[in-house]
């Protein structure tokens, strides 16, 4: 049981048509802190039947929701965003006890969860439609937007609250409903979203919250019921491929927001201190495992050096530990798997010829820490260049020329995020355009905000999350041609 200022933001029940609901099969999932495996409490483990049930609510309110004004559905998500503002110490502490990332930052991903949420609170007020000049001289044309209907979105353990709002607060602007899966690593931030979304006054069936084990099966039944217009997904690009090959059987509208491999490069005239600041950020947010993370960092030779050893300094004054006690800046991985995961690419790296300057192990007495860790001369060879290392390893490649840099940071199926940092305005004019990425840092490495469109290209996806372009994946463009105008 989670201590809380307000106990009732700590749900154990599954949310379905305005109910707290337990599993028709009365069948629960066990929930622990990644950090010391304690046991946080129990969720229903809910099955199609329940997935099945929740669509049909979603796809009832429906035909209420569509019909508020933009105007009343604005003022609810509003009051919704200030909830989740008015509780961000309490939706903190849910989120680091189920997720394990320190409670400063815990933080700020409810203030950027809960920023999605005042954004299209006032974006709802503008989807506005188009007169188009018409084809004939009595003809005249006009274009509305309309809501897709039910969408079935299914949300990482890695963003427990902000992928929530970032997918869910355009779908219910552009007059949607939603039936949301979340991690079940993680499903307590999504039900304490629910709790305050019940209190701003959502009608039930609008937001519906299915807690489950079975990611499979719900996930065919979401991608299957022709109720459900519409997927959006953040998660692997390995399970984007299967939920993009059920859906097409029922041609749904569909966003995937996949893996990515993000390249970070340091050209010779870079900040080199600035530079460091970047890769520090963009690398060890939530201990590496955010999508966006720099993946492979590419520093020229000429600052090779100088780089690498500024940034073993920067990374010896990281503290690890338990996310909820102040001053820790990376907590554990999310589950054992992770762990050894990230301690079979640095092996692999070791093996094959590169030194570790820093880390390189898992941390004394932690199960699931693994130590801020930096690789230098790695090879094209390890699997660092080419698996998403979703932890807290940074490998620094030496390059020689831009072409050659844009060829390896290209060197990839994936297309998220890249980032990279020097002075020479027309070298960042083409270096940026010549990155095949969804998105680029240049001399940061913090790209994320409410106001920008994010999202990836290749094997990183399809669809943008957040900014004007943000609701465009939830409403489906009608033309009507009017004759006869004479
Ligand atoms: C992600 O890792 O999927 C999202 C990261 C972000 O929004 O910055």
């Amino acid at each position: 049981m989670i201590q809380l200022e307000h106990p009732a933001l700590f749900k154990t029940q599954s949310y379905i048509n305005g109910r707290w609901v337990e599993a028709s099969t009365g069948a629960a999932i066990q929930v622990y802190n990644p950090f010391d495996q304690t046991l946080l409490g129990s969720v229903p483990d809910l099955g199609v039947e329940d997935c099945t049930r929740a669509i049909e609510a979603a796809a009832a309110a429906f035909q209420e929701w569509r019909d508020y004004t933009a105007a009343k559905r604005s003022k609810i998500l509003r009051r919704w965003y200030e909830l989740q503002l008015e509780h961000v110490d309490d939706l903190a502490k849910i989120l680091t006890l189920e997720q394990g990332k320190p409670v400063a930052e815990a933080k700020g991903e409810i203030r950027y969860g809960a920023s999605f949420v005042e954004w299209f609170a006032e974006e709802a007020k503008r989807v506005y439609g188009d007169v188009i000049p018409g084809h004939g001289s009595d003809k005249r044309i006009t274009v509305i937007k309309q809501p897709v209907g039910v969408v079935g979105a299914i949300t990482p353990w890695n963003f427990p609250n902000a992928m929530i709002t970032r997918k869910i607060a355009p779908a219910l602007a552009a007059g949607c409903t939603v039936v949301i899966k979340p991690s079940e690593l993680t499903p307590f931030s999504a039900l304490a979203l629910a709790e305050l979304a019940a209190q701003a006054g959502f009608p039930p069936g609008v937001i519906n919250i299915l807690t489950t084990s079975d990611a499979a099966a719900i996930g065919k039944e979401l991608t299957s019921n022709p109720k459900v217009k519409k997927i959006s997904f953040t998660g692997s690009t390995r399970v984007g491929k299967i939920l993009l090959r059920q859906a097409a059987d029922s041609v749904k509208k569909v966003s995937m927001e996949l893996g990515g491999n993000a390249p970070f490069i340091v050209f010779d005239d870079a900040d080199v201190e600035a530079a460091v600041e970047g890769a520090i950020a963009s690398k060890f947010r939530n201990a590496g495992q955010t999508c966006v993370c720099s993946n492979r960092i590419f520093a020229q030779e000429k600052v090779y050096d100088e780089f690498v050893t500024k940034l073993a300094a920067a990374i010896q004054d990281i503290t690890i530990g338990n996310g909820m006690e102040k001053g820790v800046n990376v907590g554990p991985l999310i589950e054992p798997k992770a762990l050894s995961f990230v301690e079979t690419l640095v092996q692999d790296a070791v093996d094959k010829g590169a030194t570790v300057l820093a880390g390189g192990k898992k941390a004394v007495n932690h199960d699931l820490i693994f130590e801020p860790t930096l690789i230098t001369e790695p090879s094209t060879e390890m699997m660092v260049y080419r698996e998403e290392i979703f932890g807290p390893v940074a490998p620094v490649f030496k390059f020689s020329s831009e072409a050659e840099v844009i060829a390896l940071a290209n060197d990839t199926n994936y297309g998220l995020a890249s980032y990279f940092y020097g002075r020479d305005y027309a070298r960042i004019w083409r270096v940026a355009e010549a990155l095949e990425y969804g998105m680029v840092g240049i001399n940061t490495g913090m790209i994320s905000t409410t106001v920008a469109p994010f999202g990836g290209i290749k094997e990183s996806g399809f669809g943008r999350e957040g900014s004007k372009y943000g609701i465009d994946d939830y409403v489906n463009i009608k033309y009507m041609c009017w004759g006869g105008v004479s």
